[in-house]
């Protein structure tokens, strides 16, 4: 019976539009995900793409520009007879979302296609373009009631794509421009680091680990440690990170949600919505005790990066020389209330830093000494580069009568053959298969939100100069 519920939902007759169709993120990462997705069957077998963007394009023309740009960034491995199959689902469409008649024009299309088939698809309407078209669009979708569905609610879905403002009040007026046209549950925010498997691992690990579940708690585990370390530092990101910084484009979004995965319930039916509220109830119960105290900021001055002499962030191209932006934050965090509360939270994320990693680490709570001897273990998900799972534990020494720390560990990459799916591939799968576990709600996006301004409004006070660390290290001074 499973199986063929599975079956139904990865065979729904869709058609996916694509707003922005010409742009960056839809050749780098939507057409190539779509493009593998269909190269392993996994699309319904009617699945459309309505690429939809200003430039005035055949068909035909856009095809070879996605192709073109898909071998440049080498984001895909194009075979030619399946490249062939794939782009028979793709109809380019030109206009300006600024106009009305965009949108008479693609509700013309759109039924053109639901009438050949004969049936009345699902609609996805993907908004690969700056947030600050989506009121147009949203306006645009509504006025020709785009948003109608055929038999459910969720027939018809809208993704949009991080950042979700860039504080609480813009992330509320955000959230009423597209709630004014789709529910909830037809809202899907795309986080795209939460489509990584090894982010997807925390909810089964939890599932399937008794010895670790028992008494998942602040009474065994003393503290969490999230880390996000990148080698890179902004690139060509500068027009949009230099106002926004790493605590708005790290913390507030994946290291939080990643937290909330970490503490939340999860619940044996594993139902989207009871997730999301579990979450956004840890989200509410994360505090900082005194954010001058337990918060630190710096940006990265010149330095040597894997053996290469690189910028200072001030004179990276497109950011301002006076910038103060951090490009580096360090949380000490709480927990409060619940079964994980006075649980410590540290939360660690830069750019340009020695090594690049991103893991959590569980601190179990020692045990009584026995002897002298202190037992402690710690448990480890290894994100990047080297996916996988670690526990610390300690043995006696040979010819000692010492304990010594040991790691056991789990590496994907020996236990499972498969390459592990790039995270777009399986965000849009769930969109089109509409399971909503990986996507925040708004509850937790505010939740988020309300943590992150709390320190942004305390750096707005105070004028100390921002310290520095030299790129490549972790030398703050
Ligand atoms: N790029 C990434 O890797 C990435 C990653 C995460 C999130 N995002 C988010 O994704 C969104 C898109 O980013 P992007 O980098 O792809 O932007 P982009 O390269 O600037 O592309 C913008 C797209 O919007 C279209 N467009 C702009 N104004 C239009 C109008 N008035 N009418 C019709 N089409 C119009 C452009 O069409 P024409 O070219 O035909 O004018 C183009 O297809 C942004 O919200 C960004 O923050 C991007």
């Amino acid at each position: 019976m499973k199986a063929e519920i599975f079956q139904d939902v990865a065979n729904l007759p869709t058609i996916m539009v694509i707003f922005g169709a010409t742009g960056d993120l839809t050749n780098r990462k939507l057409i190539p995900a779509l493009y593998n997705l269909d190269r392993q069957g996994l699309l319904p077998d009617t699945f459309q793409i309505i690429a939809f963007a200003r430039k005035n394009l055949t068909t035909k023309e856009f095809c070879e520009y996605s192709k073109s740009q898909i071998s440049k960034y080498k984001v895909a491995q194009i075979e030619d007879v399946t490249w062939k199959r794939f782009t028979r689902r793709i109809n380019y469409l030109h206009g300006d979302f600024k106009e009305d008649q965009a949108y008479t024009h693609l509700a013309k299309e759109l039924n053109k296609i639901d009438s050949d088939l004969g049936v009345c698809t699902h609609k996805i309407f993907y908004l690969a373009i700056s947030p600050d078209l989506y009121e147009r669009v949203f306006q645009g979708i509504g006025h020709t009631r785009l948003n109608q569905i055929c038999q459910n609610l969720k027939d018809t879905r809208v993704v949009i794509e991080k950042p979700f403002g860039r504080n609480l009040d813009s992330f509320l007026k955000l959230n009423a421009q597209v709630s004014s046209v789709f529910a909830e549950e037809q809202i899907y925010r795309i986080d795209h680091f939460l489509g990584k498997e090894t982010v997807q691992n925390i909810l089964y690990f939890k599932a399937g680990n008794p010895v670790f579940m028992s008494d998942w708690s602040e009474s065994r585990i003393d503290t969490i440690d999230i880390v996000m370390h990148e080698t890179l530092g902004v690139e060509d990101r500068a027009a949009y990170y230099d106002s926004y910084g790493q605590l708005r484009d790290m913390i507030q979004s994946h290291m939080l949600q990643l937290a909330a995965l970490i503490l939340a319930e999860i619940p044996e039916s594993m139902d989207a919505s009871t997730i999301s509220k579990n979450k956004e109830e840890v989200l509410n119960s994360i505090y900082i005790e005194n954010i001058k105290r337990d918060v630190h900021r710096a940006q990265y001055s010149e330095g040597v990066v894997e053996g290469k002499l690189v910028n200072a962030y001030a004179e990276e191209k497109g950011v301002k020389t006076n910038s103060i932006t951090e490009t580096y934050v360090r949380i000490k965090a709480k927990v409060k209330g619940g079964k994980w509360h006075g649980l410590k939270i540290n939360l660690e994320t830069g750019k340009r830093m020695p090594e690049k990693k991103t893991e959590i680490r569980l601190h179990y709570k020692s045990a009584e000494p026995t002897k002298g001897l202190v037992g402690k273990n710690c448990l480890i998900f290894r994100l990047q580069p080297s996916e996988g799972i670690s526990l610390e534990m300690q043995v006696k020494k040979p010819n000692n009568a010492k304990l010594e720390t040991v790691t056991m560990n789990f590496d994907y990459d020996r236990s499972f053959r498969e390459i592990l799916p790039d995270a777009y591939e399986k965000i849009l799968l769930d969109v089109i298969r509409m399971s909503k576990n990986l996507f925040p709600s708004a509850a937790e996006l505010e939740a988020s939100w309300k943590f992150t301004d709390m320190i942004v409004d305390e750096w707005r006070n105070d004028n100390i100069e921002i310290a520095k660390y030299p790129a490549g290290t972790l030398v703050i001074n």
